[in-house]
């Protein structure tokens, strides 16, 4: 009997798209992009995502990236996101889930990992230090996104242009729903600092991963719809870097 494939390669409207069996082996090939990223240019720029989608992923490469002899000491990595107000040592903060997940455990120069300061008193000017500091280093090598139920990236909602850099952002009702299950019983923050839709297409590599039932709709609609505002992850259409890895699951309503 011939061996059932550990994933199909398909063109959505022009996106390329890997369809995974098992998200064991989505989220494996998914960290092997990154560490031959890192060997091929050590001191590469890596964007990087939160989310409950991100979690296997990061407990993947802090215990294989000294298997796989790769390093993140010359490294870069800048997150996509973070809420405004929060401390960093905020049990809520991107910064906190970065820590716990991923910084803590790998080689990187802690100083190397970025954040956008969320507790910062001038968000805006925040939003534009980082946006400089981005493109002073030469860029994003390799993006990871996830996306939001309707359709965000980052925490760009819908309606926000695509010419965007990054910028403070008002949450959206249906974000701060489909978030507010983090904060118990506190309230979480009604706006964020993002990097902008431009600055994430700008990237030269873009991996989005989007698992399990529930992201369904929003991929199809991304992936099929024209480019519009109103979903902010279909800017992703007009980008040739871009692979879609998606798990049966999330990718069920593609034809
Ligand atoms: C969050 C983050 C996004 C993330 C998305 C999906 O609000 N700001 O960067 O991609 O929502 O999260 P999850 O993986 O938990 O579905």
């Amino acid at each position: 009997m011939a061996r059932l494939q550990r994933k199909r390669e398909c063109h959505v409207h022009g996106t390329r798209v890997l369809v995974y069996k098992n998200t064991s082996d989505l989220f494996k090939d998914a960290a092997n992009e990154l560490f031959e990223t890192l060997r091929r240019k050590p001191d590469a720029n890596i964007g990087l995502a939160t989310g409950a989608t991100f979690l296997p992923f990061y407990k993947y490469v802090s215990s294989k990236y000294k298997i796989a002899r790769t390093s993140f000491s010359k490294a870069n990595t800048f997150n996509l996101d973070e809420y405004v107000g929060l401390e960093r040592s905020d049990m809520h903060s991107y910064f906190t889930y970065m820590r716990t997940n991923l910084f803590s455990k790998i080689d990187i120069d802690q100083k190397n990992a970025n954040v956008p300061d969320g507790s910062s008193k001038d968000p805006k000017a925040e939003a534009s230090r980082y946006e400089s500091k981005i493109s002073r280093l030469g860029g994003i090598d390799l993006q990871y996104l996830g996306i939001g139920q309707n359709g965000h990236i980052g925490f760009n909602e819908p309606g926000t242009p695509f010419g965007s850099k990054t910028h403070v952002v008002r949450l959206s009702a249906s974000t701060i729903r489909q978030n507010s299950k983090y904060f118990g019983n506190g309230k979480m923050p009604r706006s964020a600092i993002t990097m902008g839709i431009k600055t994430i297409n700008s990237a030269n590599k873009i991996v989005v991963i989007a698992v399990g039932k529930a992201k369904a709709s929003i991929v199809k609609k991304a992936l099929t719809c024209k480019p519009n505002k109103k979903i902010p992850a279909s800017s992703l259409k007009r980008n040739a870097n871009v692979t879609f890895m998606l798990d049966n699951k999330s990718a069920s309503l593609l034809k």
